[in-house]
């Protein structure tokens, strides 16, 4: 924390080197940047003054990201750096700006878990596991602090040059000082109770990490349309990887924690990697 600290309160914005983009979405752009000799990611968070509920939302979400963001220092969450608002990004297409506002964070080279996916047709289970660790770490530390993200999916989880996976996009977190109420997620991964209760809670992280566990087992994505169903989980599966895939889709009084999720899985790759073939048939008793 200290160091970010200290990087936030000299950070000389004049020294940036605005780079090539590298994602855009309705009111964010990411840029790769260079700034004292090291690449950082600068999201770009924007929205044109004639765009009334753009400006709204688009500030909503900076003050969202930057204010949890600012708050977390951990191995699996990606480092934040700095943030501003009215600094001038190379957005020709910006002409009078509402609302701007830029987070510079830790430039992740590994690409998301989304594409990793696509990529490894093939990989051994205990690499499966040690990568949904980091991620069932990740979410332990951000309930830890009262943080639920609400958008957990592989397309948020990043791997940096050393294959370490790191939490992105806080733009619909939410401090837990209440239950919460809005509808907020993404298709495929978003927990039943959020789209038909008016009061949920960080559990509704766990359901989607279930769905991100299945996906890096399978290496494939679900890619559900509808909200609330949970994919098929084939024999093929270790019994205990499966039944935590199918208790992460409970009921959310019934979910782990994911102080259990982590334990789980620790146990699960202790016993792949005591195994003398790497694989999972004991794993079936
Ligand atoms: N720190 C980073 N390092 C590298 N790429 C990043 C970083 N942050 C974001 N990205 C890329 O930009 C995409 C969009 O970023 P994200 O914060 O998820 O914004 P959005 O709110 O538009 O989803 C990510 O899926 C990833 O491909
Ligand atoms: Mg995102």
């Amino acid at each position: 924390m200290e160091e970010n600290q200290e990087e936030t309160k000299d950070f000389n914005w004049g020294k940036v080197e605005w780079g090539k983009r590298i994602a855009g979405g309705a009111y964010g752009i990411v840029f790769l940047c260079q700034y004292g000799g090291k690449k950082v990611a600068i999201k770009v968070i924007c929205a044109g003054e004639e765009d009334i509920d753009g400006v709204e939302t688009a500030e909503l979400s900076f003050l969202r990201e930057v204010s949890t963001c600012s708050l977390l220092d951990h191995p699996n969450i990606a480092k934040f750096i700095t943030a501003k608002e009215d600094v001038n990004p190379p957005l020709k297409d910006l002409k009078n700006s509402g609302f701007c506002g830029v987070i510079v964070s830790e430039y992740l080279e590994g690409g998301t878990l989304a594409s990793y996916v696509r990529h490894h047709k093939k990989l051994a289970l205990k690499e499966k596991i040690k990568l949904a660790l980091e991620v069932a770490r990740g979410l332990y530390y951000l309930h830890s602090k009262n943080i639920a993200h609400r958008d957990v999916k592989l397309d948020n989880l990043l791997l940096d040059g050393q294959g370490r996976v790191k939490i992105i996009d806080f733009g619909v977190s939410r401090i837990e000082t209440e239950d919460m109420s809005v509808k907020v997620g993404t298709k495929g991964y978003i927990a039943p109770e959020v789209l038909v209760s008016n009061s949920y809670n960080h559990r509704c992280d766990v359901f989607s990490f279930g769905i991100c566990l299945w996906e890096l087992y399978y290496l494939k994505r679900f890619g559900s349309s509808l909200a609330s169903s949970t994919p098929q989980i084939g024999k093929d599966c270790p019994k205990k990887l499966a039944d935590l895939m199918r208790r992460c889709w409970t009921d959310p009084s019934t979910r782990p924690e994911m102080a259990e999720v982590v334990k789980t899985l620790e146990d699960v790759l202790k016993k792949a990697e005591r195994s003398p073939f790497g694989c999972f048939s004991f794993l079936k008793r």
